[in-house]
């Protein structure tokens, strides 16, 4: 077995969402990881197999958190890699990549076209796809934030709440909650509106392609999620919620003046959960029994600022 390429990061209370919730709410900080989200589990995971595979150049899609954990999981392994990201993509995070050592490339509008130019270049001799969100080998490196958290948290939690994006997060949380023996504890799936390919799925029946993604949480915005997302449905109570870019905005906001910590929207809307207290809402539905802990995975990312935040605030008529 090869070390890991992500670190084992500490499972906090929080005093104040705990004081909101009335219960202890833990957070699981991935925020903290090497490059700031969850995604180098998942990544880091994925490219060591890759690497163990023989494959001697890593070619992702993301100008987002996976396409800097591929970056950064190439270097760590020593293998040269090329990222493509679409045109959309922040500079600074097109620098950030390339300071991973990454050849960047840019394509197109979206994450779709800049996919089919990855999937096209990894046909070379040696070359493998790094994809960012759909494939066992990113759910099973995921799953690790659960097996930490079973032997972090003083008990098990009565919910755990994560964001869906490609739904990569979501599925290898559930892996992880059904490996430690809390296959019977509800997940709260939270997006952004403008960027609901799960909760469109879940209304279907069947996945769902959005025409675009509009919400400020781009990191959500896959257009369509992954089919493990949708079939766990099947097998898991999983209660989904679209919360507002607002409401995720204003939690990235909260949360930085109640942890010192900053992060995207992303992992905003995760916060929103507790801190528009939804609990409550799905109890009095009848959604929710009892809670007596809730866990929170804080997911992260890297395209956020304190100036970032303060223009979505302007965006969205928050100040
Ligand atoms: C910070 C952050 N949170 C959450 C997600 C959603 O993860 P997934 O696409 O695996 O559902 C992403 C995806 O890029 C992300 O970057």
């Amino acid at each position: 077995m090869m070390e890991p390429l992500h670190i084992k990061t500490p499972v906090l209370e929080s005093h104040p969402m705990t004081k909101i919730a009335g219960f202890p709410v833990y957070l699981k900080l991935e925020n903290v990881q090497p490059v700031a989200s969850f995604k180098i589990r998942g990544l880091g995971n994925l490219c060591q197999k890759a690497m163990q595979r023989g494959c001697t150049h890593m070619v992702c899609s993301s100008g987002g958190n996976a396409g800097l954990a591929a970056a950064y999981s190439a270097r760590k392994l020593k293998i040269p890699c090329t990222i493509v990201v679409p045109g959309t993509t922040p500079m600074f995070m097109v620098e950030r990549l390339r300071e991973e050592g990454a050849t960047v490339e840019i394509c197109g509008d979206s994450w779709d076209d800049a996919d089919a130019l990855a999937v096209k270049l990894a046909k070379q001799p040696g070359y493998a796809y790094i994809p960012p969100f759909n494939h066992p080998d990113v759910w099973y490196g995921v799953a690790t934030v659960i097996h930490e958290s079973a032997e972090q948290l003083p008990e098990k939690p009565s919910v755990v709440v994560v964001s869906v994006g490609g739904g990569g997060l979501m599925s290898g949380v559930l892996q992880g909650m059904h490996d430690v023996g809390w296959a019977d504890v509800p997940l709260i799936a939270m997006e952004t509106k403008g960027a609901d390919s799960f909760d469109a799925a879940v209304q279907a029946g069947e996945l769902v392609t959005l025409d675009a993604i509009t919400s400020v949480a781009k990191c959500l915005g896959a257009r369509t999620v992954a089919a493990k997302a949708l079939e766990w449905t099947q097998d898991h109570k999983i209660i989904n919620h679209v919360c507002s870019d607002q409401e995720a905005v204003l939690a990235c906001e909260r949360f930085a003046d109640d942890h010192r910590m900053l992060v995207e929207p992303a992992c905003g809307a995760s916060l929103a959960c507790v801190y528009e207290r939804l609990f409550k809402v799905w109890q009095e539905q009848g959604k929710l029994g009892e809670l007596k802990s809730a866990l929170v995975i804080v997911c992260g990312g890297n395209i956020v600022s304190l100036n970032a935040l303060k223009e979505w605030k302007e965006k969205l008529g928050l100040s």
